[in-house]
C-alpha cells in the first residue's frame, strides 16, 4: 500500500515537472523566437564578427591550403561571413534599405560560394570569389560607411 502511494506521488511529481516545462517551452517560442540583433551598433558588429573573421581569412588565403586544416579555416571563415551577412538583413538602414538589403545579399551570395569552392578544394576559384565577395563588403562602405574601410584581398 505504502509503495503504490509513494509510487503515485512521484508519478503525479514527474507529471506537473513534464507539464510544467513544457509550457515553458511554448512561451520562450511565442515570446523570443523571433530574431533580433545582440548588439544593436553596426560598429560593434562589424568590428567583432566581420573583422576577425576578414583577418583570418586574409592570412589563409594568402597562399593554396597545404593540407586539411588550411581548408577547414577557409571554409569556416567564408561561412561565418555568409552567414553573419543573413544578419546584416535584420538591420536597419538610416535610409536607401532596399540597398543595404542588396549589399547583404550579395556578401552572403559570394561568401557562400567561397565557402563552396573551399569545400571543393579549389583554390583558384577561392581566390576569384574571395575577391568578388570583398568588392561586394567595399560597395556596401562605399555607400554606408562613407567609403571608408576598403578591404584588399
Ligand atoms: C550592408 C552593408 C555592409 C556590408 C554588406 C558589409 N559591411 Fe562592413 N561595415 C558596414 C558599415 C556601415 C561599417 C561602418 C560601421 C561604423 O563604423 O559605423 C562597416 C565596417 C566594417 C569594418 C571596419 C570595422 C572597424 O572597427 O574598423 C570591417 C573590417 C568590415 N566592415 C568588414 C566587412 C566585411 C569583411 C564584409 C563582407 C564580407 C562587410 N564588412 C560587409 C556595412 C557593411
Amino acid at each position: 500500500m505504502k509503495r503504490l502511494m509513494l509510487a503515485t506521488i512521484i508519478g503525479i511529481a514527474v507529471a506537473v515537472v513534464a507539464w510544467h516545462s513544457a509550457s515553458e517551452t511554448r512561451a520562450v517560442t511565442a515570446d523570443k523566437a523571433a530574431m533580433a540583433p545582440v548588439e544593436s551598433s553596426m560598429h560593434e558588429f562589424m568590428e567583432y564578427v566581420f573583422q576577425p573573421t576578414y583577418k583570418r581569412l586574409k592570412v589563409n588565403m594568402a597562399s593554396a591550403p597545404s593540407d586539411n586544416q588550411g581548408w577547414k579555416a577557409i571554409k569556416s571563415d567564408a561561412l561565418i561571413l555568409a552567414e553573419a551577412s543573413n544578419l546584416i538583413l535584420l538591420r536597419k538602414a538610416d535610409k536607401n534599405q532596399a540597398d543595404w538589403n542588396a549589399h547583404g545579399v550579395h556578401s552572403r551570395e559570394y561568401g557562400g560560394q567561397l565557402y563552396r569552392a573551399a569545400k571543393a578544394k579549389d583554390f583558384a576559384a577561392a581566390k576569384k570569389l574571395y575577391a568578388q565577395m570583398l568588392n561586394q563588403c567595399n560597395a556596401c562602405h562605399k555607400q554606408f560607411a562613407t567609403g571608408k574601410y576598403q578591404l584588399a584581398p
